[in-house]
């Protein structure tokens, strides 16, 4: 049989042009032999080395509450998850959690938690206060979800200058199938669009394979996504947990999220790009898989052992039993074995 060269085709178009007319793209994602993705994964590498070589940036995770007052249906901390154990941390367990993330060379904290009102703007800024104030040389990046204008300028005004709030999807109809009705996207394209004027690092990015997805409302995220521009863009495969509306759900591909990874790298070149937990979560190599499929970005945790069991957003996620040190050292050796090299400086986002 003749090779069909058309994928090879487009995937060099991909390269040249950061962009594909929709048909195309759609045939791409849904028809990509193993060949084809290897040499898809080798322009998303080539690219990604232009901007950033074999450096992958650290951002050390700490999951300070996992109190939150949505309902998400994916998500294992949703309000209405009775069996999650809920906790938060204090503010001197979370300046601790950066002490100790300081002397293992993370330069970057990213505070993440469920949207959790106890911890009033007042209280998020004191905390980013201390930080900037304890480690001046370390960036905070905010993970707490949506609130308004205000306190977003309130918490840039106290030092945080990056900002992850993924946008899920970016079809409403979608949308309203995986969050409760009072969720829309307008809201969080709000937030997103405040956030970037206030003058953040912003993240959006979505989940692969979550329930209801189909190639359309992917390639609408990618399209999104392009013309957004974010600074850094955090997607990994929906996993279910079994204390969710969709605890009996497939999870996402591990194929499906490598490819779109390189095609997110081709579209935006310039952009920080996690290999995230969920995707180490449903393969033991796949964080290492999506460093060589374009990403550049790691998060290994930085929470105390005694929480990390608690902040299941999904079931089955790794390293809850490690210590930061450990996980710091695993994911140097990690990254090492596949010829890469974690770099301990802020990392900055070359997007503008
Ligand atoms: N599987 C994978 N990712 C999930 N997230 C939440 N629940 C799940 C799940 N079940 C992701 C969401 C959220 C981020 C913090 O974690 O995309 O934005
Ligand atoms: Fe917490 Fe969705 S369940 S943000």
């Amino acid at each position: 049989m003749e090779r069909n060269t058309e994928n090879y085709s487009r995937i060099d178009r991909l390269r040249e042009e950061q962009t594909l007319p929709r048909e195309e793209m759609g045939a791409l994602l849904s028809s990509m032999t193993k060949e084809e993705a290897s040499y898809l994964y080798g322009k998303a590498s080539e690219v990604r080395d232009q901007h950033y070589g074999k450096e992958v940036f650290l951002r050390g995770l700490i999951e300070f509450t996992n109190y939150c007052r949505n309902d998400c249906l994916y998500c294992g901390i949703r309000r209405s998850n009775q069996k999650a154990q809920r906790y938060r941390l204090t503010e001197e367990e979370i300046l601790d959690c950066c002490d100790k993330g300081y002397l293992l060379g993370f330069r970057t904290f990213v505070l993440q938690g469920g949207e959790d009102l106890y911890f009033t703007d007042e209280k998020i800024c004191a905390i980013v206060r201390k930080i900037r104030q304890k480690h001046p040389d370390c960036a905070v990046t905010l993970s707490i979800g949506e609130r308004p204008r205000e306190s977003y300028e309130a918490f840039f005004e106290a030092g945080a200058e990056r900002y992850l709030l993924r946008h899920e999807t970016i079809n409403p109809t979608h949308y309203k199938m995986l969050h409760p009705q009072e969720l829309t996207i307008e809201n969080r394209v709000r937030c997103l669009k405040d956030l970037r004027e206030i003058g953040f690092q912003v993240g959006c990015g979505m989940m692969v394979g979550s329930p209801y997805q189909t190639l359309d409302y992917l390639l609408d995220d990618l399209y999104f996504m392009r013309e957004f521009q974010p600074h850094m863009i955090g997607i990994g495969p929906f996993i279910p947990h079994a204390d969710t509306p969709f605890g009996d759900r497939t999870q996402g591909g591990l194929d499906d999220t490598l490819h779109l990874l390189a095609v997110i790298r081709l579209m935006n070149p310039r952009v920080l790009l996690p290999a995230t937990t969920a995707l180490g979560t449903i393969h033991p190599l796949g964080r290492e898989m999506g460093i060589q499929a374009g990403a550049n970005v790691v998060m290994p945790n930085l929470s105390p052992t005694g929480v990390r069991g608690k902040y299941m957003l999904y079931d089955g996620k790794i390293c809850t039993g490690d210590e930061a040190a450990e996980c710091r050292r695993c994911m140097e050796l990690r990254m090492e074995k596949i010829g890469f090299h974690v770099a301990t400086a802020r990392g900055d986002s070359l997007v503008r």
